[in-house]
């Protein structure tokens, strides 16, 4: 074989960090048999599509809104909770799609976000020592020596899980959920008789106004798809490559592999090392690419990465999803902007405001200031301001759902009130308020960015 010869399993060769140990390799074998003779959960042609919207994003003609939970579980697996992700996520990208008069690409973080990288590989609780959590995929979150085993046949039950998401999805999207006509009559019930709400309701009345328009003019738009259905993508971290290798299927007509798992898959900022299995895995797939990129990542080390990721440099192919942290950011982002620039690399420019502004509270509950996410949102749209480069997506951990789990925001949740409903598996996510409130504050960067597109382009037409 080829020195550089990608094979979906060419990743085994190299090292590997963030991975559970199994005490059963026969069985983690049989069911990764299993797993690749099962179907695929989304199609090739659906990843060349999201391939194609993802071009548009880069080159500043759509934005890119990717969100869901920190971690999917399977004790937590109901329709509401689903249905309450996706209605969120619409509602953020009608408010995007508004304010920024451009497309707003979907991408959630749901039907296969299982697995997640730990900062220690145990965990210790009165003296005795177990193996940390590493997602419903490989073990379980009881504090016990049964749960705490990764145990293989976990991987067949998040693919049952994902499959029975994504039909769900599927079903809402193009079944009626996201009906433009319908934003009036979309659940508020989360925002009723706050500011917020209100303004909500003013969005979706000037919308029905310009839907009541087009009709008036002869455009009949009760009838069209692009008004009644929407597309929702799928994304996770490929963490677990046993799973998406077995995921992984070769296009009978194009000779290309997709990983079958997700529409879009990143790797995380604690598996990006440059030689090792990750990288390998995914530089091979014809599935858009997420990278996150930490503070720790310098230039030089960036450019290696998107040459391995992107070597014929093509457009909407790689996401950088910068997560540096409100205090961080201004050090750490212009540098990677400057060399992305200079060495003319088609990349798209992501946010992820949330894992670089983790704390603990003084009682040592991990939380995230949405002021700090805010900061960090600010700063990241101010710096692709100043440098003329396009500030293209949104990352957050958030959820549909009422929680109290990340400290401030309109309703001002306090270090108190996080013990209210503080239910996540992980990391601390935005709420339903709180995420409909940083569409609106990203809505106000946006119209900035489309006036600065606008003036660019007026001066790219004068006459010589
Ligand atoms: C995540 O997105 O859940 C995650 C673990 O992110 P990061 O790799 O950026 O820490
Ligand atoms: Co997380």
């Amino acid at each position: 074989m080829k020195k550089n010869a990608w094979t979906p399993s060419s990743w085994r060769s190299k090292p590997i960090a963030q991975q559970p140990h199994y005490p059963d390799p026969t069985l983690l074998h049989r069911t990764e048999t299993e797993l690749r003779a099962k179907p695929p959960l989304v199609f090739a042609a659906e990843i060349e599509q999201l391939n194609q919207a993802l071009a548009r994003v880069a080159e500043g003609k759509a934005f890119l809104l990717q969100g869901g939970d920190c971690a999917e579980s399977f004790a937590e697996f109901n329709a509401a909770k689903i249905e309450d992700t996706c209605k969120i996520l619409l509602q953020m990208a009608v408010v995007l799609t508004f304010a920024g008069s451009c497309p707003v690409v979907k991408v959630a973080r749901l039907a296969g976000q299982f697995a997640k990288p730990r900062s220690s590989d145990s965990e210790v609780i009165d003296g005795i020592a177990l193996p940390s959590y590493r997602g419903d995929m490989i073990n379980d979150i009881d504090f016990t020596p049964t749960a705490r085993t990764p145990d293989p046949r976990r991987l067949e039950q998040a693919y049952n899980q994902s499959a029975v998401t994504l039909n769900l999805l599927r079903a809402y999207t193009k079944g009626g959920l996201g009906d433009l006509f319908q934003v009036h009559r979309w659940n508020l019930e989360f925002v009723k008789d706050s500011p917020l709400g209100e303004k909500y309701r003013h969005l979706a009345d000037r919308i029905g106004e310009a839907l009541a328009f087009m009709e008036a003019c002869g455009l009949r738009m009760t009838d069209r798809a692009i008004i009644r259905e929407t597309t929702l993508y799928t994304s996770h971290e490929a963490l677990l490559l046993n799973y998406e290798e077995a995921l992984t299927r070769l296009h009978p007509h194009n000779g290309g592999w997709y990983d079958c798992s997700a529409h879009m898959i990143w790797v995380g900022d604690r598996t990006r090392q440059i030689d090792q299995a990750h990288i390998e895995f995914v530089r091979g797939i014809r599935n858009p690419i997420g990278l996150k990129v930490g503070p720790s990542l310098n230039a030089d080390d960036l450019g290696r990465l998107i040459d391995i990721l992107n070597p014929d440099n093509q457009p909407g192919r790689l996401t950088l999803i910068i997560r540096m942290g409100a205090d961080k950011i201004a050090a750490k982002l212009p540098p990677l902007i400057r060399h992305v620039q200079r060495e003319g690399y088609h990349v798209i420019w992501s946010c992820d405001p949330m894992h670089g502004n983790t704390i603990s509270t003084t009682s040592g509950i991990k939380t995230r200031p949405f002021n700090q996410i805010l900061a960090e949102v600010h700063q990241f749209f101010d710096m692709h301001h100043a440098a003329g480069t396009y500030p293209g997506g949104i990352h957050c951990e958030m959820t549909g759902q009422n929680v109290t789990e990340c400290v401030g925001g309109a309703e001002a949740i306090t270090e108190q009130g996080l013990a209210d409903k503080y239910i996540t598996r992980c990391d601390p996510r935005l709420n339903a308020k709180q995420s409909l409130e940083l569409a609106f504050l990203i809505s106000d960067f946006l119209k900035k960015t489309r006036q600065q597109n606008e003036q660019w382009l007026n001066r790219t037409n004068l006459p010589a």
